[in-house]
Protein backbone atom coordinates (compact mmCIF):
# COMPACT_ATOMS: atom_id res chain seq x y z
CA UNK A 1 0.00 0.00 0.00
CA UNK A 2 1.38 3.68 -1.11
CA UNK A 3 1.52 6.64 1.42
CA UNK A 4 -1.20 8.42 -0.67
CA UNK A 5 -3.51 4.81 -0.08
CA UNK A 6 -3.22 5.74 3.78
CA UNK A 7 -3.38 9.51 3.69
CA UNK A 8 -5.62 10.29 1.00
CA UNK A 9 -4.95 13.79 1.37
CA UNK A 10 -1.96 13.11 0.08
CA UNK A 11 -3.42 12.05 -3.32
CA UNK A 12 -1.82 15.00 -5.98
CA UNK A 13 -3.37 14.77 -9.28
CA UNK A 14 -0.68 13.25 -11.25
CA UNK A 15 0.55 14.96 -14.47
CA UNK A 16 -0.86 14.54 -17.39
CA UNK A 17 0.31 11.42 -19.10
CA UNK A 18 2.82 11.55 -22.01
CA UNK A 19 1.62 11.03 -25.25
CA UNK A 20 4.25 9.90 -27.24
CA UNK A 21 3.91 11.99 -30.51
CA UNK A 22 4.90 8.67 -33.01
CA UNK A 23 1.41 6.91 -31.42
CA UNK A 24 -1.02 9.66 -31.65
CA UNK A 25 -2.78 11.55 -34.05
CA UNK A 26 -0.86 14.77 -34.59
CA UNK A 27 -4.09 16.75 -33.68
CA UNK A 28 -4.10 14.69 -29.86
CA UNK A 29 -4.12 17.59 -27.40
CA UNK A 30 -3.97 17.45 -23.19
CA UNK A 31 -7.20 19.63 -22.26
CA UNK A 32 -6.82 19.51 -18.61
CA UNK A 33 -8.10 16.81 -15.59
CA UNK A 34 -7.44 14.26 -17.58
CA UNK A 35 -9.02 15.58 -21.02
CA UNK A 36 -7.93 14.61 -24.24
CA UNK A 37 -9.10 15.86 -27.69
CA UNK A 38 -8.42 14.84 -31.36
CA UNK A 39 -9.58 16.64 -34.22
CA UNK A 40 -11.05 19.22 -31.75
CA UNK A 41 -13.46 16.76 -30.14
CA UNK A 42 -13.28 15.68 -26.15
CA UNK A 43 -12.75 12.12 -26.29
CA UNK A 44 -14.36 11.18 -23.20
CA UNK A 45 -17.64 13.36 -24.34
CA UNK A 46 -17.60 11.35 -27.57
CA UNK A 47 -17.13 7.83 -24.94
CA UNK A 48 -20.24 9.15 -23.15
CA UNK A 49 -22.50 10.52 -26.58
CA UNK A 50 -21.88 7.17 -28.29
CA UNK A 51 -20.61 4.56 -25.72
CA UNK A 52 -17.56 1.91 -26.25
CA UNK A 53 -15.99 0.69 -27.09
CA UNK A 54 -15.92 3.11 -30.16
CA UNK A 55 -13.22 4.17 -32.76
CA UNK A 56 -12.38 7.48 -33.53
CA UNK A 57 -10.93 8.25 -36.54
CA UNK A 58 -9.06 11.66 -37.45
CA UNK A 59 -9.89 12.81 -40.99
CA UNK A 60 -7.02 14.88 -41.47
CA UNK A 61 -4.59 12.45 -39.92
CA UNK A 62 -5.55 10.24 -42.76
CA UNK A 63 -5.27 13.34 -45.05
CA UNK A 64 -1.71 14.26 -44.38
CA UNK A 65 -0.64 10.52 -44.75
CA UNK A 66 -2.42 10.15 -48.07
CA UNK A 67 -0.27 13.99 -49.11
CA UNK A 68 2.61 12.75 -47.07
CA UNK A 69 3.02 9.65 -49.53
CA UNK A 70 1.65 11.14 -52.82
CA UNK A 71 4.34 13.62 -52.87
CA UNK A 72 7.34 11.47 -51.82
CA UNK A 73 6.10 8.59 -54.82
CA UNK A 74 3.79 10.77 -56.70
CA UNK A 75 0.23 9.92 -56.26
CA UNK A 76 -0.53 7.65 -58.99
CA UNK A 77 2.39 5.66 -57.65
CA UNK A 78 0.33 5.52 -54.54
CA UNK A 79 -2.27 2.11 -53.94
CA UNK A 80 -3.69 2.66 -50.28
CA UNK A 81 -4.37 -0.78 -49.13
CA UNK A 82 -7.91 -0.94 -48.13
CA UNK A 83 -7.89 -4.10 -45.63
CA UNK A 84 -6.46 -1.84 -43.66
CA UNK A 85 -9.25 0.10 -42.83
CA UNK A 86 -12.47 0.42 -45.37
CA UNK A 87 -15.41 2.59 -45.00
CA UNK A 88 -17.23 4.62 -47.64
CA UNK A 89 -15.73 8.19 -45.54
CA UNK A 90 -12.27 6.38 -45.24
CA UNK A 91 -11.86 5.71 -49.30
CA UNK A 92 -13.85 8.79 -50.20
CA UNK A 93 -10.46 10.95 -48.15
CA UNK A 94 -8.49 8.71 -50.42
CA UNK A 95 -10.31 9.21 -53.12
CA UNK A 96 -10.40 13.00 -52.91
CA UNK A 97 -6.35 12.95 -52.26
CA UNK A 98 -5.80 11.58 -55.34
CA UNK A 99 -4.35 7.87 -54.46
CA UNK A 100 -5.27 4.59 -56.04
CA UNK A 101 -7.14 1.61 -54.04
CA UNK A 102 -6.11 -2.07 -53.45
CA UNK A 103 -9.55 -4.19 -53.13
CA UNK A 104 -9.18 -7.99 -51.95
CA UNK A 105 -13.01 -8.59 -52.32
CA UNK A 106 -16.12 -7.87 -53.91
CA UNK A 107 -17.27 -6.28 -50.55
CA UNK A 108 -14.07 -3.50 -50.76
CA UNK A 109 -14.91 -2.75 -53.98
CA UNK A 110 -18.59 -2.37 -53.59
CA UNK A 111 -17.73 0.27 -51.00
CA UNK A 112 -15.22 2.06 -53.46
CA UNK A 113 -18.39 1.96 -56.10
CA UNK A 114 -20.55 3.37 -53.25
CA UNK A 115 -17.95 6.89 -53.13
CA UNK A 116 -17.42 6.65 -57.26
CA UNK A 117 -13.72 5.62 -56.99
CA UNK A 118 -12.21 5.72 -60.43
CA UNK A 119 -11.89 2.37 -61.43
CA UNK A 120 -9.04 3.31 -63.25
CA UNK A 121 -7.34 3.90 -60.18
CA UNK A 122 -8.25 0.33 -58.68
CA UNK A 123 -5.84 -2.87 -58.13
CA UNK A 124 -7.39 -6.21 -57.51
CA UNK A 125 -4.96 -8.43 -55.11
CA UNK A 126 -5.37 -11.29 -53.67
CA UNK A 127 -4.09 -14.70 -53.54
CA UNK A 128 -7.61 -16.53 -53.43
CA UNK A 129 -9.89 -14.25 -55.33
CA UNK A 130 -13.07 -16.00 -56.07
CA UNK A 131 -14.95 -15.96 -59.50
CA UNK A 132 -17.18 -13.12 -57.72
CA UNK A 133 -14.20 -11.09 -57.07
CA UNK A 134 -12.47 -11.67 -60.60
CA UNK A 135 -15.98 -10.46 -62.33
CA UNK A 136 -17.29 -8.05 -59.65
CA UNK A 137 -13.52 -6.33 -60.62
CA UNK A 138 -13.93 -6.63 -64.18
CA UNK A 139 -17.45 -5.35 -63.92
CA UNK A 140 -16.54 -2.39 -62.48
CA UNK A 141 -13.32 -2.23 -64.84
CA UNK A 142 -10.27 -2.02 -62.74
CA UNK A 143 -7.28 -0.95 -63.65
CA UNK A 144 -5.21 -3.44 -62.67
CA UNK A 145 -5.33 -7.36 -61.63
CA UNK A 146 -2.54 -9.11 -59.75
CA UNK A 147 -1.97 -12.45 -60.60
CA UNK A 148 -1.18 -14.84 -58.47
CA UNK A 149 -1.55 -18.14 -60.13
CA UNK A 150 -1.98 -20.14 -63.77
CA UNK A 151 -5.91 -20.91 -63.01
CA UNK A 152 -6.38 -17.24 -62.26
CA UNK A 153 -5.26 -16.46 -66.06
CA UNK A 154 -7.95 -18.82 -67.65
CA UNK A 155 -10.58 -17.74 -65.06
CA UNK A 156 -10.07 -14.34 -66.04
CA UNK A 157 -9.30 -14.40 -69.79
CA UNK A 158 -12.80 -16.44 -69.84
CA UNK A 159 -14.97 -13.24 -68.40
CA UNK A 160 -12.76 -10.66 -69.97
CA UNK A 161 -14.56 -8.54 -72.14
CA UNK A 162 -11.94 -5.77 -72.97
CA UNK A 163 -8.45 -5.43 -72.81
CA UNK A 164 -7.31 -5.87 -68.51
CA UNK A 165 -3.99 -4.77 -67.61
CA UNK A 166 -2.12 -7.64 -65.58
CA UNK A 167 0.87 -7.77 -63.11
CA UNK A 168 2.07 -11.09 -61.76
CA UNK A 169 3.15 -11.02 -57.88
CA UNK A 170 6.32 -12.28 -57.55
CA UNK A 171 7.74 -13.78 -54.57
CA UNK A 172 10.60 -12.07 -52.70
CA UNK A 173 13.60 -13.51 -52.47
CA UNK A 174 14.28 -14.88 -48.38
CA UNK A 175 16.69 -12.33 -47.67
CA UNK A 176 14.15 -9.70 -48.78
CA UNK A 177 10.88 -11.17 -46.95
CA UNK A 178 10.76 -9.59 -43.23
CA UNK A 179 13.03 -7.20 -42.49
CA UNK A 180 10.39 -6.21 -39.61
CA UNK A 181 9.39 -6.12 -36.29
CA UNK A 182 8.43 -9.07 -34.09
CA UNK A 183 5.19 -10.73 -34.47
CA UNK A 184 3.99 -11.44 -37.54
CA UNK A 185 3.49 -14.55 -39.76
CA UNK A 186 6.53 -16.63 -39.83
CA UNK A 187 8.19 -16.53 -43.70
CA UNK A 188 7.32 -19.82 -44.85
CA UNK A 189 4.16 -19.19 -43.84
CA UNK A 190 3.87 -16.48 -46.75
CA UNK A 191 5.59 -18.65 -49.47
CA UNK A 192 2.41 -18.96 -50.80
CA UNK A 193 2.06 -15.39 -51.59
CA UNK A 194 3.28 -15.30 -55.25
CA UNK A 195 5.16 -17.23 -57.88
CA UNK A 196 9.05 -17.78 -57.58
CA UNK A 197 11.17 -16.06 -60.09
CA UNK A 198 13.35 -17.27 -62.28
CA UNK A 199 11.35 -20.79 -62.36
CA UNK A 200 9.51 -22.68 -64.81
CA UNK A 201 6.31 -21.72 -62.97
CA UNK A 202 7.28 -18.09 -63.90
CA UNK A 203 7.78 -18.66 -67.53
CA UNK A 204 4.51 -20.63 -67.67
CA UNK A 205 2.64 -17.67 -66.47
CA UNK A 206 3.87 -15.24 -68.46
CA UNK A 207 3.35 -17.40 -71.65
CA UNK A 208 0.19 -18.01 -70.82
CA UNK A 209 -1.03 -14.35 -69.92
CA UNK A 210 1.06 -13.28 -73.81
CA UNK A 211 -1.54 -15.80 -75.01
CA UNK A 212 -4.51 -14.55 -74.06
CA UNK A 213 -5.35 -11.51 -76.03
CA UNK A 214 -7.58 -10.05 -73.58
CA UNK A 215 -4.64 -9.54 -71.02
CA UNK A 216 -1.77 -7.07 -71.26
CA UNK A 217 1.17 -7.90 -68.59
CA UNK A 218 2.17 -4.40 -67.39
CA UNK A 219 3.83 -5.31 -64.27
CA UNK A 220 5.33 -7.21 -61.09
CA UNK A 221 4.26 -7.05 -57.87
CA UNK A 222 5.54 -8.30 -54.74
CA UNK A 223 4.78 -7.80 -50.67
CA UNK A 224 7.91 -8.09 -48.33
CA UNK A 225 6.36 -8.46 -45.15
CA UNK A 226 4.37 -6.08 -42.15
CA UNK A 227 5.53 -3.75 -39.65
CA UNK A 228 8.95 -2.54 -41.71
CA UNK A 229 10.72 0.43 -40.49
CA UNK A 230 14.44 -0.40 -42.33
CA UNK A 231 14.81 -0.32 -46.29
CA UNK A 232 16.79 -3.43 -47.02
CA UNK A 233 14.17 -5.84 -47.57
CA UNK A 234 12.82 -3.40 -50.29
CA UNK A 235 16.22 -2.84 -51.58
CA UNK A 236 16.50 -6.45 -52.33
CA UNK A 237 13.28 -7.16 -53.60
CA UNK A 238 13.61 -4.04 -56.12
CA UNK A 239 16.78 -5.71 -57.55
CA UNK A 240 15.15 -9.00 -57.29
CA UNK A 241 11.87 -7.40 -59.52
CA UNK A 242 14.20 -5.88 -61.83
CA UNK A 243 16.39 -8.49 -62.31
CA UNK A 244 13.22 -10.54 -63.63
CA UNK A 245 12.31 -7.58 -65.49
CA UNK A 246 15.64 -8.17 -67.36
CA UNK A 247 15.65 -11.50 -68.13
CA UNK A 248 11.58 -10.92 -69.45
CA UNK A 249 12.80 -8.56 -71.81
CA UNK A 250 15.68 -10.77 -73.12
CA UNK A 251 13.86 -13.75 -73.03
CA UNK A 252 10.33 -12.98 -74.68
CA UNK A 253 10.60 -8.63 -75.56
CA UNK A 254 8.36 -8.16 -72.82
CA UNK A 255 8.79 -4.83 -71.27
CA UNK A 256 7.82 -4.53 -67.63
CA UNK A 257 6.35 -0.57 -67.14
CA UNK A 258 5.29 -0.97 -63.02
CA UNK A 259 6.60 -3.01 -60.38
CA UNK A 260 4.46 -2.53 -57.27
CA UNK A 261 6.28 -3.01 -54.24
CA UNK A 262 3.97 -3.29 -51.74
CA UNK A 263 3.31 -2.00 -48.02
CA UNK A 264 3.92 -2.96 -44.99
CA UNK A 265 5.39 -0.10 -43.78
CA UNK A 266 5.92 0.13 -40.01
CA UNK A 267 3.10 2.63 -38.20
CA UNK A 268 4.01 2.10 -34.16
CA UNK A 269 1.54 1.58 -31.32
CA UNK A 270 3.50 1.55 -28.40
CA UNK A 271 6.26 4.35 -27.16
CA UNK A 272 10.10 3.26 -29.07
CA UNK A 273 8.99 1.67 -32.11
CA UNK A 274 10.27 3.61 -35.35
CA UNK A 275 8.27 5.02 -37.82
CA UNK A 276 8.66 4.33 -41.65
CA UNK A 277 10.53 7.32 -43.27
CA UNK A 278 8.51 7.73 -46.14
CA UNK A 279 10.31 10.18 -48.07
CA UNK A 280 13.75 8.92 -47.29
CA UNK A 281 12.41 5.66 -48.41
CA UNK A 282 11.07 7.19 -51.48
CA UNK A 283 14.21 8.68 -52.49
CA UNK A 284 16.42 5.28 -51.71
CA UNK A 285 13.88 2.94 -53.57
CA UNK A 286 14.47 5.20 -56.41
CA UNK A 287 17.85 5.21 -56.16
CA UNK A 288 18.30 1.33 -55.82
CA UNK A 289 15.83 1.13 -58.70
CA UNK A 290 17.69 3.34 -61.32
CA UNK A 291 21.04 1.12 -60.62
CA UNK A 292 19.19 -1.84 -60.79
CA UNK A 293 17.97 -0.75 -64.06
CA UNK A 294 20.76 0.53 -65.30
CA UNK A 295 22.49 -2.99 -64.69
CA UNK A 296 20.18 -4.97 -66.35
CA UNK A 297 19.49 -2.46 -69.47
CA UNK A 298 16.47 -2.15 -69.04
CA UNK A 299 14.05 1.17 -69.00
CA UNK A 300 12.87 2.31 -65.53
CA UNK A 301 9.54 0.96 -64.73
CA UNK A 302 6.93 3.42 -62.81
CA UNK A 303 7.84 2.61 -58.90
CA UNK A 304 4.46 1.41 -57.32
CA UNK A 305 3.72 1.36 -53.54
CA UNK A 306 0.81 0.13 -51.57
CA UNK A 307 0.77 1.00 -48.24
CA UNK A 308 -2.46 0.12 -45.36
CA UNK A 309 -1.24 0.68 -42.37
CA UNK A 310 1.06 3.40 -42.47
CA UNK A 311 -1.94 5.51 -44.42
CA UNK A 312 -4.40 4.71 -41.17
CA UNK A 313 -3.11 3.35 -38.27
CA UNK A 314 -2.15 6.38 -36.42
CA UNK A 315 -5.59 8.58 -37.63
CA UNK A 316 -7.15 5.63 -34.78
CA UNK A 317 -7.66 5.48 -31.35
CA UNK A 318 -9.79 2.91 -29.35
CA UNK A 319 -12.42 4.06 -26.80
CA UNK A 320 -13.16 1.57 -23.84
CA UNK A 321 -14.54 1.47 -20.03
CA UNK A 322 -13.44 -0.30 -17.50
CA UNK A 323 -15.49 -2.84 -16.31
CA UNK A 324 -12.90 -4.32 -13.04
CA UNK A 325 -10.27 -4.06 -11.82
CA UNK A 326 -7.49 -6.25 -9.57
CA UNK A 327 -4.97 -5.42 -7.71
CA UNK A 328 -2.18 -8.65 -8.10
CA UNK A 329 -0.13 -9.94 -5.06
CA UNK A 330 2.96 -9.03 -6.51
CA UNK A 331 1.67 -4.89 -7.08
CA UNK A 332 0.73 -5.16 -10.63
CA UNK A 333 -2.83 -4.05 -11.67
CA UNK A 334 -5.43 -6.49 -14.06
CA UNK A 335 -7.36 -4.27 -15.72
CA UNK A 336 -10.78 -5.71 -17.61
CA UNK A 337 -12.03 -3.49 -20.45
CA UNK A 338 -15.51 -3.67 -22.21
CA UNK A 339 -13.86 -4.79 -25.43
CA UNK A 340 -10.94 -6.81 -26.81
CA UNK A 341 -10.12 -9.83 -28.71
CA UNK A 342 -13.88 -9.06 -30.69
CA UNK A 343 -12.42 -5.43 -31.67
CA UNK A 344 -8.79 -5.72 -32.33
CA UNK A 345 -7.43 -9.30 -32.39
CA UNK A 346 -4.08 -8.68 -33.22
CA UNK A 347 -2.21 -8.75 -30.15
CA UNK A 348 -3.90 -12.42 -30.14
CA UNK A 349 -3.22 -13.53 -33.65
CA UNK A 350 0.89 -11.66 -33.97
CA UNK A 351 1.51 -10.48 -30.47
CA UNK A 352 1.08 -6.73 -31.47
CA UNK A 353 1.53 -4.50 -28.88
CA UNK A 354 -0.63 -1.39 -27.58
CA UNK A 355 -0.98 0.93 -24.74
CA UNK A 356 -3.47 3.07 -23.55
CA UNK A 357 -4.11 6.34 -21.12
CA UNK A 358 -6.36 6.85 -18.40
CA UNK A 359 -9.28 9.23 -20.12
CA UNK A 360 -11.53 11.88 -18.40
CA UNK A 361 -10.01 12.53 -14.96
CA UNK A 362 -6.98 13.06 -13.78
CA UNK A 363 -5.55 10.01 -11.94
CA UNK A 364 -4.34 10.24 -8.52
CA UNK A 365 -1.58 8.27 -6.73
CA UNK A 366 1.30 6.76 -8.64
CA UNK A 367 1.37 4.90 -11.52
CA UNK A 368 0.95 1.17 -11.35
CA UNK A 369 2.16 -1.76 -14.21
CA UNK A 370 -1.03 -2.82 -15.62
CA UNK A 371 -2.68 -5.76 -17.67
CA UNK A 372 -5.64 -4.32 -20.16
CA UNK A 373 -7.58 -7.74 -20.56
CA UNK A 374 -10.53 -8.06 -23.41
CA UNK A 375 -13.94 -9.51 -22.24
CA UNK A 376 -13.67 -12.49 -23.66
CA UNK A 377 -12.48 -14.91 -21.39
CA UNK A 378 -9.70 -15.78 -23.36
CA UNK A 379 -6.47 -16.67 -21.98
CA UNK A 380 -5.14 -14.58 -25.16
CA UNK A 381 -7.27 -11.56 -24.91
CA UNK A 382 -5.13 -9.30 -23.62
CA UNK A 383 -4.81 -5.81 -24.98
CA UNK A 384 -1.62 -4.19 -23.47
CA UNK A 385 1.02 -5.04 -20.70
CA UNK A 386 3.03 -3.28 -18.37
CA UNK A 387 0.61 -0.32 -18.91
CA UNK A 388 1.40 2.73 -16.49
CA UNK A 389 -2.01 3.25 -15.28
CA UNK A 390 -3.08 5.11 -12.16
CA UNK A 391 -3.25 3.66 -8.99
CA UNK A 392 -6.85 4.63 -8.13
CA UNK A 393 -8.01 3.22 -11.58
CA UNK A 394 -11.55 2.05 -11.15
CA UNK A 395 -14.53 0.67 -12.80
CA UNK A 396 -16.54 3.22 -14.85
CA UNK A 397 -13.22 5.20 -15.85
CA UNK A 398 -12.47 5.35 -19.80
CA UNK A 399 -8.97 3.88 -21.48
CA UNK A 400 -8.11 5.27 -24.83
CA UNK A 401 -5.57 3.29 -26.83
CA UNK A 402 -4.31 4.76 -29.36
CA UNK A 403 -2.51 3.27 -33.00
CA UNK A 404 -5.98 1.89 -33.56
CA UNK A 405 -6.58 2.63 -37.08
CA UNK A 406 -5.70 -0.37 -39.11
CA UNK A 407 -6.72 -3.86 -39.22
CA UNK A 408 -8.75 -3.70 -35.88
CA UNK A 409 -12.56 -2.99 -37.43
CA UNK A 410 -11.72 -4.82 -40.57
CA UNK A 411 -10.45 -7.77 -38.35
CA UNK A 412 -13.23 -7.70 -36.05
CA UNK A 413 -15.99 -9.90 -34.62
CA UNK A 414 -19.05 -10.62 -32.96
CA UNK A 415 -18.11 -12.88 -30.43
CA UNK A 416 -19.97 -13.74 -28.01
CA UNK A 417 -22.17 -11.70 -29.50
CA UNK A 418 -21.16 -8.57 -28.86
CA UNK A 419 -21.64 -6.21 -31.38
CA UNK A 420 -18.83 -4.41 -33.58
CA UNK A 421 -17.68 -1.06 -32.27
CA UNK A 422 -19.10 2.26 -34.53
CA UNK A 423 -16.25 4.21 -35.99
CA UNK A 424 -16.42 8.10 -35.55
CA UNK A 425 -14.77 10.62 -37.52
CA UNK A 426 -13.20 13.83 -36.30
CA UNK A 427 -12.17 17.44 -37.69
CA UNK A 428 -12.02 20.51 -37.17
CA UNK A 429 -13.84 20.35 -33.61
CA UNK A 430 -16.66 18.01 -34.84
CA UNK A 431 -17.53 14.30 -34.78
CA UNK A 432 -19.87 12.10 -37.35
CA UNK A 433 -20.64 8.21 -36.88
CA UNK A 434 -19.42 7.09 -40.62
CA UNK A 435 -20.09 3.43 -39.17
CA UNK A 436 -22.99 2.60 -36.72
CA UNK A 437 -22.48 0.45 -33.82
CA UNK A 438 -23.44 -2.90 -34.72
CA UNK A 439 -26.47 -3.99 -32.59
CA UNK A 440 -28.36 -6.77 -31.31
CA UNK A 441 -30.85 -6.70 -34.03
CA UNK A 442 -27.83 -6.77 -36.10
CA UNK A 443 -27.08 -9.82 -35.32
CA UNK A 444 -30.15 -11.44 -34.46
CA UNK A 445 -31.69 -11.00 -38.04
CA UNK A 446 -29.23 -12.92 -39.69
CA UNK A 447 -30.11 -15.80 -37.30
CA UNK A 448 -33.24 -16.75 -39.65
CA UNK A 449 -34.65 -20.11 -37.67
CA UNK A 450 -38.22 -18.47 -36.19
CA UNK A 451 -39.15 -22.30 -35.85
C1 LIG B 1 -0.11 -7.28 -51.39
C2 LIG B 1 -0.27 -6.38 -50.21
N1 LIG B 1 -0.05 -5.08 -50.37
C3 LIG B 1 -0.20 -4.23 -49.34
C4 LIG B 1 -0.58 -4.66 -48.10
C5 LIG B 1 -0.73 -3.65 -47.01
O1 LIG B 1 0.15 -3.87 -45.96
P1 LIG B 1 0.31 -2.79 -44.82
O2 LIG B 1 -1.05 -2.46 -44.32
O3 LIG B 1 1.14 -3.47 -43.79
O4 LIG B 1 0.97 -1.59 -45.43
C6 LIG B 1 -0.81 -6.01 -47.88
C7 LIG B 1 -1.18 -6.51 -46.56
O5 LIG B 1 -1.26 -7.67 -46.27
C8 LIG B 1 -0.65 -6.91 -48.98
O6 LIG B 1 -0.89 -8.20 -48.85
Amino acid sequence: MSLSDLIPSLRTSLPPQRLCAEIWPASTRHTGHGAISVGGVDLATLAEQHGTPAYVIDEDEVRSHCREYGSAFGNGHVVYAAKALTSRAVLRWVKEEGLGLSVYSEGQLSVAAAVGFPAERIVLHGDAKTPADLQAALDYGVGRVVIESASEVTRLAAIATRKQKVLIRVLPSHDALFDGVAGLPAPNDCDRFGVAAPSTAFDDLVKRIVAQPKLELVGLDCYVGSQISRFGGYERAIQRLVAVAGQLARTSGILVREINIGGGHAAPAVDGESPFAVAAFAGRARAVLGLACERQGVPEPELVVTPGRAVVARAGVALYRVVAVRREPEGTQLVAIDGGLSDNPRPALYGARYTAVLLGRAGTGPAVSSTIVGRHDEAGDVLARSVPLPADLRPGDLLAAPGAGAYHLPLASNYNLVGRPPLIAVRDGAARVVVRRETIDDVLCRDVDLA
